[in-house]
């Protein structure tokens, strides 16, 4: 048996377009609401029953092609030793600023600290019987070291930056113990059942094409190989990654992630046959009567001109004050006009 949704991975022709929605578990959703309103984010993360459940409210609900692990992409930094709250953003207390706290850091050995997020996986796996795939996840090193440097979200993470500039030697020691983390945390999610893994860079744009080369790709490029090696598929998604999909292409992985400013059809043309992709509609278009939506969809089914490996997601996650009925329009909308509807 084979799932739609991996069959695009793999580059090969659906019946109709898979779709799946970044954070498509989340405060969007009054049954996600209902569970927050008991306990905290964080908690909600380490149990993994109700990681589960939450896991399944929006397979249930908008009946998307797949399902994504609920967790967060800093849970393995919590293991490495840092102090991590949510208020409701990441906030780290004390911050990666120096080499004696880039030599404090450990390579957690993760089944043992973190695993809740095995159990989770196996649970999920048992639910879901075969009725879609999961993904895993994780942050790219360089999207973590950007919140363990600067301790919190920014518009610019000049602090990270600057570390990167002002002492290459401490960022890069940084990068290998993240690097290093982040593959025993994804190969640890694949060994209990993650069917697909998705590496988040959501910073990897905020840098120049040549310095995305020099500081991150590298890394990147190290951690997918090293799952690749497992033959379940990636996907990699970089946001701002519009001007450089050529070098980011270079990380490896079967799928590339798109936000919305990238059009699909050039990123298409640009990456050629090999590579999938997936994306890409600006989430704000789902504050938009359905119309809209469904003008959106077509344009960009449009813009992949039938190709096969095409995941239809947003351009970035689900925002929280969207209308879930609008993200339940939009998938089947996805399902019909894809399938000649
Ligand atoms: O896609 C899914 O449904 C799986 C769950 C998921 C979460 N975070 C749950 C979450 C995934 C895939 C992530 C990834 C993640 N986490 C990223 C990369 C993707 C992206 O959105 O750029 C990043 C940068 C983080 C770090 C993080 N965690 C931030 C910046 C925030 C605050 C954002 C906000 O909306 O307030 C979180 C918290 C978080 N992670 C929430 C959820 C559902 C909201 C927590 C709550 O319930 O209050």
């Amino acid at each position: 048996m084979s799932f739609p949704f991996i069959e695009a991975c793999r580059g090969r022709a659906t019946d109709r377009t898979p779709v799946w929605l970044m954070r498509q578990a989340g405060r969007y959703l009054p049954q996600y609401r209902a569970i927050r309103s008991r306990v905290s984010f964080l908690d909600l993360c380490k149990n993994p029953e109700l990681a589960a459940e939450v896991t399944l409210q929006p397979v249930d609900f908008l009946e998307v092609d797949a399902a994504i692990l609920f967790s967060d992409i800093l849970i393995p930094v919590e293991a490495m030793g840092m102090e991590l709250r949510y208020e409701p953003g990441p906030v780290f207390t004390n911050p990666v600023r120096d080499a004696a706290a880039v030599s404090a850091l450990r390579v957690p050995v993760v089944q043992e600290e973190v695993p809740f997020v095995y159990e989770a996986i196996t649970l999920l796996r048992q639910e879901l019987q075969g009725r879609v795939p999961l993904i895993g996840f994780g942050g790219a090193p360089f999207t973590l070291a950007c919140y363990m440097v600067e301790g919190q979200g920014s518009k610019d993470f000049a602090t990270p930056k600057r570390l990167m500039y002002q002492a290459p030697r401490i960022y890069r020691e940084l990068m290998d113990k993240i690097t290093e983390t982040s593959r025993r945390y994804l190969e640890a999610q694949i060994t209990a059942g993650a069917e697909a893994i998705q590496i988040f860079d959501t910073w990897g744009g905020i840098l120049a094409p040549t310095d995305y080369r020099r500081f991150v790709l590298p890394y990147s490029r190290r951690l997918i190989a090293a799952l690749e090696a497992h033959g379940v598929p990636i996907i990699h998604f970089v946001k701002g990654a519009g001007a450089m999909l050529e070098t980011v292409r270079e990380a490896g992985g079967q799928v590339m992630g798109l936000d919305w400013c990238t059009p699909l059809g050039r990123a298409r043309d640009q990456l050629g046959e090999e590579m999938a992709v997936q994306g890409n509609l600006d989430p704000s278009v789902l504050f938009a009567p359905e119309a809209v939506i469904e003008d959106e969809v077509r344009r960009i089914l449009e813009e992949n001109a039938g190709r096969a490996g095409h995941i239809f997601n947003l351009g970035h996650g689900i925002l929280p004050m969207v209308d879930p009925q609008k993200a339940a329009f939009l998938v089947r909308c996805v399902h019909r006009l894809s399938s000649g509807g």
